[in-house]
Protein backbone atom coordinates (compact mmCIF):
# COMPACT_ATOMS: atom_id res chain seq x y z
CA UNK A 1 0.00 0.00 0.00
CA UNK A 2 2.48 2.58 1.05
CA UNK A 3 4.33 4.54 -1.89
CA UNK A 4 8.08 6.41 -2.26
CA UNK A 5 9.63 9.29 -2.18
CA UNK A 6 12.20 9.80 -5.35
CA UNK A 7 13.68 6.37 -6.43
CA UNK A 8 15.79 5.62 -3.50
CA UNK A 9 14.06 7.49 -1.05
CA UNK A 10 11.90 6.53 2.40
CA UNK A 11 8.53 4.56 2.02
CA UNK A 12 5.64 6.75 2.18
CA UNK A 13 2.05 6.48 3.95
CA UNK A 14 -0.34 6.80 0.68
CA UNK A 15 -1.77 9.81 2.07
CA UNK A 16 0.11 12.49 3.98
CA UNK A 17 -0.80 15.47 6.59
CA UNK A 18 -0.57 19.12 4.98
CA UNK A 19 -0.04 21.63 7.84
CA UNK A 20 -0.43 24.56 5.96
CA UNK A 21 -4.00 25.37 7.34
CA UNK A 22 -3.06 25.24 11.07
CA UNK A 23 -1.54 28.02 10.55
CA UNK A 24 -3.23 30.53 7.64
CA UNK A 25 -5.20 30.38 4.52
CA UNK A 26 -8.24 29.24 6.06
CA UNK A 27 -10.66 30.22 8.80
CA UNK A 28 -9.18 33.09 10.39
CA UNK A 29 -6.86 33.38 13.53
CA UNK A 30 -9.79 32.21 16.22
CA UNK A 31 -10.25 28.97 14.51
CA UNK A 32 -6.41 28.14 14.81
CA UNK A 33 -6.00 25.83 17.77
CA UNK A 34 -2.13 25.03 18.15
CA UNK A 35 -2.65 22.17 20.90
CA UNK A 36 -5.07 20.14 18.73
CA UNK A 37 -2.97 21.03 15.69
CA UNK A 38 -0.54 19.52 17.25
CA UNK A 39 -2.69 16.59 18.55
CA UNK A 40 -3.47 16.20 14.79
CA UNK A 41 0.25 16.02 13.47
CA UNK A 42 0.45 13.06 16.77
CA UNK A 43 -2.50 11.19 15.50
CA UNK A 44 -1.28 11.28 12.19
CA UNK A 45 2.05 9.45 13.30
CA UNK A 46 0.12 7.28 15.13
CA UNK A 47 -1.75 6.12 12.05
CA UNK A 48 1.31 5.76 10.48
CA UNK A 49 0.96 9.02 8.68
CA UNK A 50 4.37 9.83 8.09
CA UNK A 51 5.11 12.62 5.36
CA UNK A 52 4.62 15.95 6.85
CA UNK A 53 4.47 19.09 4.53
CA UNK A 54 5.16 22.66 5.74
CA UNK A 55 7.24 25.68 4.15
CA UNK A 56 8.87 28.59 5.57
CA UNK A 57 6.49 30.95 4.34
CA UNK A 58 3.05 29.63 6.17
CA UNK A 59 2.51 31.68 8.98
CA UNK A 60 4.74 33.42 7.78
CA UNK A 61 7.47 31.00 9.92
CA UNK A 62 4.92 29.77 12.68
CA UNK A 63 4.43 26.78 10.89
CA UNK A 64 7.87 25.39 10.78
CA UNK A 65 7.66 26.37 14.51
CA UNK A 66 4.53 24.41 15.36
CA UNK A 67 5.52 21.23 13.10
CA UNK A 68 8.83 21.29 15.32
CA UNK A 69 7.36 21.39 17.93
CA UNK A 70 5.05 18.41 17.00
CA UNK A 71 8.07 16.52 16.42
CA UNK A 72 10.20 17.27 19.78
CA UNK A 73 10.56 13.22 20.43
CA UNK A 74 9.38 11.73 17.38
CA UNK A 75 11.24 13.14 14.55
CA UNK A 76 12.10 9.56 13.42
CA UNK A 77 8.77 8.43 12.53
CA UNK A 78 8.60 11.39 9.51
CA UNK A 79 9.56 12.52 6.55
CA UNK A 80 9.33 16.05 7.28
CA UNK A 81 8.98 18.61 4.01
CA UNK A 82 9.19 22.32 3.99
CA UNK A 83 9.53 24.57 1.03
CA UNK A 84 11.58 28.27 0.62
CA UNK A 85 11.52 30.45 -2.03
CA UNK A 86 8.67 32.92 -1.17
CA UNK A 87 9.75 36.07 0.67
CA UNK A 88 7.44 38.47 2.22
CA UNK A 89 8.04 41.74 3.32
CA UNK A 90 7.61 42.75 6.63
CA UNK A 91 5.78 45.96 5.59
CA UNK A 92 3.38 44.22 2.96
CA UNK A 93 2.75 41.00 4.84
CA UNK A 94 0.28 39.95 2.27
CA UNK A 95 3.13 40.31 -0.79
CA UNK A 96 4.76 38.06 -1.98
CA UNK A 97 8.32 37.54 -4.52
CA UNK A 98 10.08 34.74 -5.18
CA UNK A 99 13.62 34.53 -4.22
CA UNK A 100 15.67 31.86 -5.74
CA UNK A 101 19.74 33.28 -5.34
CA UNK A 102 22.00 30.69 -4.02
CA UNK A 103 22.70 32.76 -1.84
CA UNK A 104 18.87 32.95 -0.59
CA UNK A 105 18.61 29.65 -0.48
CA UNK A 106 21.54 28.63 1.96
CA UNK A 107 20.54 31.02 4.39
CA UNK A 108 16.47 30.25 3.88
CA UNK A 109 18.02 26.10 4.53
CA UNK A 110 19.51 27.47 7.78
CA UNK A 111 16.63 29.53 9.34
CA UNK A 112 14.35 26.31 8.56
CA UNK A 113 16.49 23.90 9.94
CA UNK A 114 16.39 26.13 13.28
CA UNK A 115 12.60 27.15 13.15
CA UNK A 116 12.25 23.44 12.77
CA UNK A 117 14.36 22.13 15.41
CA UNK A 118 15.87 19.58 13.53
CA UNK A 119 19.55 18.65 11.95
CA UNK A 120 18.23 17.47 8.64
CA UNK A 121 14.91 18.63 6.64
CA UNK A 122 14.03 14.97 4.87
CA UNK A 123 12.48 17.00 1.40
CA UNK A 124 13.40 20.44 0.88
CA UNK A 125 11.57 21.89 -2.02
CA UNK A 126 11.84 25.44 -4.06
CA UNK A 127 8.25 26.65 -3.66
CA UNK A 128 8.25 28.36 -6.71
CA UNK A 129 10.76 28.86 -9.40
CA UNK A 130 12.49 32.30 -9.45
CA UNK A 131 12.10 33.39 -12.86
CA UNK A 132 14.97 35.56 -12.38
CA UNK A 133 17.72 32.95 -11.46
CA UNK A 134 18.06 29.99 -14.08
CA UNK A 135 16.57 26.43 -12.41
CA UNK A 136 20.17 25.13 -12.29
CA UNK A 137 21.66 28.02 -10.11
CA UNK A 138 18.95 27.15 -7.35
CA UNK A 139 18.78 23.51 -7.74
CA UNK A 140 23.15 23.98 -7.63
CA UNK A 141 22.91 25.18 -4.31
CA UNK A 142 20.14 23.25 -2.63
CA UNK A 143 22.28 20.46 -3.48
CA UNK A 144 25.14 21.93 -1.64
CA UNK A 145 22.50 21.95 1.31
CA UNK A 146 22.35 17.96 0.46
CA UNK A 147 26.13 17.07 0.66
CA UNK A 148 26.45 19.67 3.64
CA UNK A 149 23.87 16.78 5.12
CA UNK A 150 21.46 19.55 6.08
CA UNK A 151 18.99 18.28 3.69
CA UNK A 152 18.24 14.37 2.43
CA UNK A 153 15.93 14.79 -0.65
CA UNK A 154 15.08 17.98 -3.13
CA UNK A 155 11.78 18.82 -4.79
CA UNK A 156 10.14 21.43 -6.44
CA UNK A 157 6.84 23.19 -6.68
CA UNK A 158 4.58 24.07 -9.13
CA UNK A 159 7.15 24.10 -11.90
CA UNK A 160 7.03 22.41 -15.69
CA UNK A 161 7.91 19.68 -17.11
CA UNK A 162 10.57 20.93 -18.66
CA UNK A 163 11.85 22.76 -15.35
CA UNK A 164 11.76 19.24 -13.65
CA UNK A 165 14.49 18.15 -16.40
CA UNK A 166 16.80 20.99 -16.31
CA UNK A 167 16.49 20.52 -12.81
CA UNK A 168 16.97 16.58 -12.62
CA UNK A 169 19.87 17.11 -14.57
CA UNK A 170 21.41 19.29 -11.90
CA UNK A 171 20.53 17.07 -8.54
CA UNK A 172 18.01 14.24 -8.42
CA UNK A 173 14.33 15.56 -8.00
CA UNK A 174 12.81 13.31 -5.61
CA UNK A 175 9.41 15.37 -5.65
CA UNK A 176 7.22 17.93 -7.53
CA UNK A 177 4.39 19.45 -5.83
CA UNK A 178 1.37 20.81 -7.43
CA UNK A 179 -2.07 21.36 -7.27
CA UNK A 180 -3.84 18.16 -8.54
CA UNK A 181 -7.50 17.13 -7.33
CA UNK A 182 -10.71 15.97 -9.24
CA UNK A 183 -11.53 19.87 -9.95
CA UNK A 184 -7.77 20.88 -11.16
CA UNK A 185 -6.54 18.48 -13.51
CA UNK A 186 -3.37 20.69 -15.16
CA UNK A 187 -1.17 17.93 -14.11
CA UNK A 188 -2.50 15.78 -16.56
CA UNK A 189 -2.57 18.15 -19.48
CA UNK A 190 0.72 20.12 -18.80
CA UNK A 191 2.76 16.85 -19.17
CA UNK A 192 3.97 17.28 -15.40
CA UNK A 193 2.31 14.04 -13.94
CA UNK A 194 4.30 11.82 -17.16
CA UNK A 195 7.28 13.37 -16.52
CA UNK A 196 7.57 12.67 -13.37
CA UNK A 197 6.62 9.42 -13.60
CA UNK A 198 9.46 8.45 -16.49
CA UNK A 199 12.18 10.11 -13.95
CA UNK A 200 11.48 8.49 -10.68
CA UNK A 201 9.85 11.46 -9.24
CA UNK A 202 6.87 11.40 -6.83
CA UNK A 203 3.78 13.40 -7.76
CA UNK A 204 2.97 15.57 -4.54
CA UNK A 205 -0.54 16.37 -5.14
CA UNK A 206 -1.28 20.03 -3.02
CA UNK A 207 -5.03 21.07 -2.36
CA UNK A 208 -6.71 17.23 -3.33
CA UNK A 209 -9.71 18.29 -1.00
CA UNK A 210 -10.04 21.01 -3.86
CA UNK A 211 -8.97 23.54 -0.52
CA UNK A 212 -11.84 21.87 1.07
CA UNK A 213 -14.68 22.62 -1.53
CA UNK A 214 -14.61 18.69 -2.84
CA UNK A 215 -16.02 17.75 0.70
CA UNK A 216 -18.81 19.26 0.17
CA UNK A 217 -18.28 21.80 3.63
CA UNK A 218 -18.19 24.89 1.63
CA UNK A 219 -21.51 26.14 0.52
CA UNK A 220 -21.27 29.13 0.27
CA UNK A 221 -18.79 32.27 -0.17
CA UNK A 222 -20.55 34.33 2.66
CA UNK A 223 -20.24 31.67 5.45
CA UNK A 224 -16.15 31.87 5.06
CA UNK A 225 -14.29 34.10 7.37
CA UNK A 226 -13.31 37.39 6.19
CA UNK A 227 -9.42 36.73 5.78
CA UNK A 228 -9.84 33.05 4.58
CA UNK A 229 -8.01 32.78 1.09
CA UNK A 230 -10.74 31.22 -0.98
CA UNK A 231 -12.57 33.99 -0.90
CA UNK A 232 -10.05 35.10 -3.78
CA UNK A 233 -9.98 32.45 -5.77
CA UNK A 234 -12.75 32.80 -8.69
CA UNK A 235 -13.81 29.31 -8.34
CA UNK A 236 -15.07 29.96 -4.77
CA UNK A 237 -17.31 33.59 -6.27
CA UNK A 238 -20.26 34.41 -7.47
CA UNK A 239 -21.92 32.20 -10.56
CA UNK A 240 -18.93 30.37 -10.42
CA UNK A 241 -19.28 28.73 -7.11
CA UNK A 242 -23.15 27.51 -7.89
CA UNK A 243 -22.26 26.16 -11.17
CA UNK A 244 -19.21 23.96 -9.56
CA UNK A 245 -21.36 23.17 -6.22
CA UNK A 246 -23.71 21.95 -9.06
CA UNK A 247 -20.53 19.35 -9.99
CA UNK A 248 -19.69 18.46 -6.59
CA UNK A 249 -23.20 17.56 -5.78
CA UNK A 250 -23.08 15.03 -8.90
CA UNK A 251 -19.86 13.24 -7.72
CA UNK A 252 -21.21 13.55 -3.62
CA UNK A 253 -24.14 11.10 -4.70
CA UNK A 254 -21.61 8.50 -5.97
CA UNK A 255 -19.56 8.80 -3.01
CA UNK A 256 -22.78 8.17 -1.03
CA UNK A 257 -23.38 5.27 -3.53
CA UNK A 258 -19.78 3.54 -2.73
CA UNK A 259 -20.38 4.14 1.05
CA UNK A 260 -17.52 6.75 1.68
CA UNK A 261 -17.54 10.60 1.87
CA UNK A 262 -17.29 13.06 -0.56
CA UNK A 263 -13.40 13.64 0.90
CA UNK A 264 -12.84 9.92 0.48
CA UNK A 265 -13.84 9.72 -2.79
CA UNK A 266 -11.74 12.72 -3.31
CA UNK A 267 -8.57 11.29 -2.37
CA UNK A 268 -9.39 7.90 -3.45
CA UNK A 269 -9.29 9.58 -7.18
CA UNK A 270 -5.88 10.99 -6.64
CA UNK A 271 -4.52 7.78 -5.10
CA UNK A 272 -5.72 6.30 -8.47
CA UNK A 273 -3.73 8.53 -10.73
CA UNK A 274 -0.58 6.78 -10.38
CA UNK A 275 1.82 4.68 -7.76
CA UNK A 276 4.20 7.78 -7.71
CA UNK A 277 1.42 10.33 -6.56
CA UNK A 278 0.88 11.00 -3.05
CA UNK A 279 -1.87 13.80 -1.68
CA UNK A 280 -1.20 15.78 1.01
CA UNK A 281 -4.73 16.93 2.80
CA UNK A 282 -4.86 19.54 5.10
CA UNK A 283 -6.28 20.15 7.94
CA UNK A 284 -6.72 20.97 11.69
CA UNK A 285 -8.77 18.97 13.60
CA UNK A 286 -8.08 14.86 14.53
CA UNK A 287 -11.79 14.20 13.42
CA UNK A 288 -10.98 15.25 9.65
CA UNK A 289 -7.25 13.62 9.39
CA UNK A 290 -8.95 10.06 10.33
CA UNK A 291 -11.57 10.46 7.86
CA UNK A 292 -9.09 11.43 5.50
CA UNK A 293 -6.52 8.71 5.99
CA UNK A 294 -9.00 5.91 5.78
CA UNK A 295 -9.26 7.03 1.92
CA UNK A 296 -6.31 4.85 1.90
CA UNK A 297 -8.14 1.95 1.52
CA UNK A 298 -9.96 2.92 -1.23
CA UNK A 299 -9.49 1.61 -4.59
CA UNK A 300 -12.14 3.04 -7.02
CA UNK A 301 -13.36 0.79 -9.70
CA UNK A 302 -12.83 1.28 -13.45
CA UNK A 303 -16.64 2.20 -13.76
CA UNK A 304 -16.28 4.47 -10.46
CA UNK A 305 -13.67 6.29 -12.27
CA UNK A 306 -15.27 6.44 -15.49
CA UNK A 307 -18.39 7.69 -13.62
CA UNK A 308 -16.39 10.19 -12.04
CA UNK A 309 -15.26 11.66 -15.47
CA UNK A 310 -19.18 11.74 -16.89
CA UNK A 311 -20.00 13.33 -13.96
CA UNK A 312 -17.01 16.39 -13.63
CA UNK A 313 -15.31 16.33 -16.57
CA UNK A 314 -11.47 17.11 -16.56
CA UNK A 315 -12.13 21.10 -17.61
CA UNK A 316 -15.82 21.61 -16.63
CA UNK A 317 -15.04 23.56 -13.53
CA UNK A 318 -16.06 27.15 -13.59
CA UNK A 319 -13.54 30.11 -12.42
CA UNK A 320 -9.65 29.89 -12.27
CA UNK A 321 -7.71 27.95 -9.54
CA UNK A 322 -5.58 31.31 -8.45
CA UNK A 323 -6.62 34.37 -9.52
CA UNK A 324 -4.22 36.17 -11.49
CA UNK A 325 -1.69 37.30 -9.49
CA UNK A 326 -0.95 34.47 -8.49
CA UNK A 327 -1.04 32.85 -11.56
CA UNK A 328 1.83 34.61 -12.68
CA UNK A 329 4.00 33.23 -10.23
CA UNK A 330 3.33 29.41 -11.21
CA UNK A 331 5.93 28.37 -13.81
CA UNK A 332 4.50 27.50 -17.12
N1 LIG B 1 3.09 24.05 -2.86
C1 LIG B 1 2.14 24.94 -2.78
O1 LIG B 1 2.19 26.01 -3.38
C2 LIG B 1 0.96 24.65 -1.89
C3 LIG B 1 -0.22 25.41 -2.02
C4 LIG B 1 -1.31 25.08 -1.18
C5 LIG B 1 -1.20 24.05 -0.27
N2 LIG B 1 -0.02 23.35 -0.16
C6 LIG B 1 0.13 22.24 0.81
O2 LIG B 1 -0.87 21.27 0.57
C7 LIG B 1 -1.60 21.01 1.75
C8 LIG B 1 -3.03 20.62 1.43
O3 LIG B 1 -3.67 21.58 0.63
P1 LIG B 1 -4.77 22.59 1.19
O4 LIG B 1 -4.75 22.57 2.67
O5 LIG B 1 -4.55 23.86 0.47
O6 LIG B 1 -6.15 22.05 0.62
P2 LIG B 1 -7.03 20.72 0.82
O7 LIG B 1 -6.25 19.68 1.48
O8 LIG B 1 -7.61 20.46 -0.51
O9 LIG B 1 -8.21 21.26 1.76
C9 LIG B 1 -8.00 21.79 3.02
C10 LIG B 1 -9.31 22.34 3.52
O10 LIG B 1 -10.27 21.29 3.61
C11 LIG B 1 -10.76 21.19 4.96
N3 LIG B 1 -10.90 19.74 5.22
C12 LIG B 1 -9.90 18.84 5.35
N4 LIG B 1 -10.40 17.61 5.54
C13 LIG B 1 -11.74 17.74 5.54
C14 LIG B 1 -12.82 16.82 5.68
N5 LIG B 1 -12.59 15.53 5.85
N6 LIG B 1 -14.10 17.31 5.65
C15 LIG B 1 -14.33 18.63 5.47
N7 LIG B 1 -13.35 19.54 5.29
C16 LIG B 1 -12.07 19.09 5.34
C17 LIG B 1 -9.74 21.87 5.82
O11 LIG B 1 -10.35 22.46 6.95
P3 LIG B 1 -9.88 22.14 8.47
O12 LIG B 1 -8.41 22.39 8.54
O13 LIG B 1 -10.67 23.09 9.26
O14 LIG B 1 -10.22 20.71 8.70
C18 LIG B 1 -9.23 22.98 4.88
O15 LIG B 1 -10.09 24.08 4.91
C19 LIG B 1 -1.46 22.31 2.55
O16 LIG B 1 -1.71 22.10 3.93
C20 LIG B 1 -0.03 22.70 2.25
O17 LIG B 1 0.85 21.98 3.11
C21 LIG B 1 1.04 23.64 -0.97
Amino acid sequence: MNRKLGRDGPQLFPIGLGCMGMSEGYGDRAERDETESIETIHRALDLGVNFLDTADIYGPHENEVLVGRALQGRRAQAVLATKFGFVTDREKAKTRRIDGRPEYARAACDASLQRLGVETIDLWYLHRADPQVPIEDTVGAMAECVRAGKVRYLGLSEVSAATVRRAHAVHPISALQSEYSMWTRDPEHNGTLATCAELGVTFVAFSPLGRGFLTGAVRSADTLAKGDMRRNLPRFQGDNLARNMQLVDAVTALATKRGCTPGQLALAWVLSRGEHVVPIPGTKRRTRLEENVAAARITLTDAELRAIDELLPPDAISGARYPDSLMELVNR
